[in-house]
């Protein structure tokens, strides 16, 4: 059994763990340690707090893979649910379909009967968004940024030095061998809205394969987008190459 996971799931590797050495399956271990980090309301990269797009926004983008088939299911720009984690799983479970996102990942959500919230952002986070974008945007473009017809000039705010594009990553292996690997972000902090990285993507920003392994990306999204990294990754195990190379 292992568990591979980013540094902000490390306060849940116990309760993760615990759900392998109790026979469970890998998924159900992927699941339980990113709802944890989903809902911890002090990483603003991941779930509840999670630093908004440019409008104030809480877009929230996952993805879960089983190896042992290939499926996946995925949600992107999702608004209003705590867990895309577990609203991506329910795709792969109930839908013909990987992948959904805004309106009608959140439709599904309801259908499946997650809690909408509409108190995913605390004040503090709301400070902080408003602090960085008025560092650069005058106070009455920021009282009125819906509305901007430009809004693009600001996306700038998303690729400074100090944006926040990290992610949760978890990947795991049960008793039997199975391989299952989940991603889970808010994206880049002050994005445009309704842009997707790549946690959401299969292949880019996650995969698990249980005959060759399973890899899982952070930082900048765009990059494994266009590199397809997470797939390549595991097709260079399937070559024979090790990790590094
Ligand atoms: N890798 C996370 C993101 O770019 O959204």
């Amino acid at each position: 059994m292992l568990i591979v996971a980013s540094s902000n799931a490390d306060v849940v590797m116990k309760a993760a763990m615990a759900v392998l050495r109790d026979g469970g399956p890998a998924l159900d271990a992927v699941a339980v340690a990113i709802r944890a980090v989903e809902a911890n309301p002090h990483d603003h990269t991941v779930g509840a707090n999670g630093y908004p797009n440019l409008l104030g926004e809480l877009e929230l983008d996952a993805s879960i893979v089983d190896g042992r088939t290939r499926e996946a299911g995925a949600v992107a720009a999702m608004k209003g649910f705590a867990h895309p984690i577990s609203v991506a799983r329910k795709v792969m479970e109930t839908l013909p379909h990987v992948l959904l996102v805004g309106a009608g990942a959140e439709r599904f959500a309801r259908e499946m009967g997650f809690e909408a919230r509409e108190d995913l952002l605390d004040d503090d986070t709301r400070a902080a968004w408003e602090t960085r974008l008025t560092r650069d945007m005058p106070r009455e473009v920021f009282e009125r940024v819906a509305e901007q017809p430009d809004l693009w000039r600001w996306v700038k705010l998303a690729s400074d030095a100090e944006r926040a594009l990290s992610t949760v990553n978890v990947i795991a292996r049960d008793a039997r061998g199975d391989i299952a690997s989940g991603v889970s972000t808010s994206g880049w902090a002050w994005k445009y809205p309704g842009r997707v990285g790549d946690s959401p993507i299969v292949g880019a920003g996650n995969y698990a394969d249980n005959r060759h392994g399973a890899a899982g990306c952070t930082g900048m999204g765009e990059m494994a987008l266009r590199a397809a990294t997470a797939h390549r990754v595991v097709i260079g195990l399937e070559m024979g190459l090790n990790v590094e190379q």
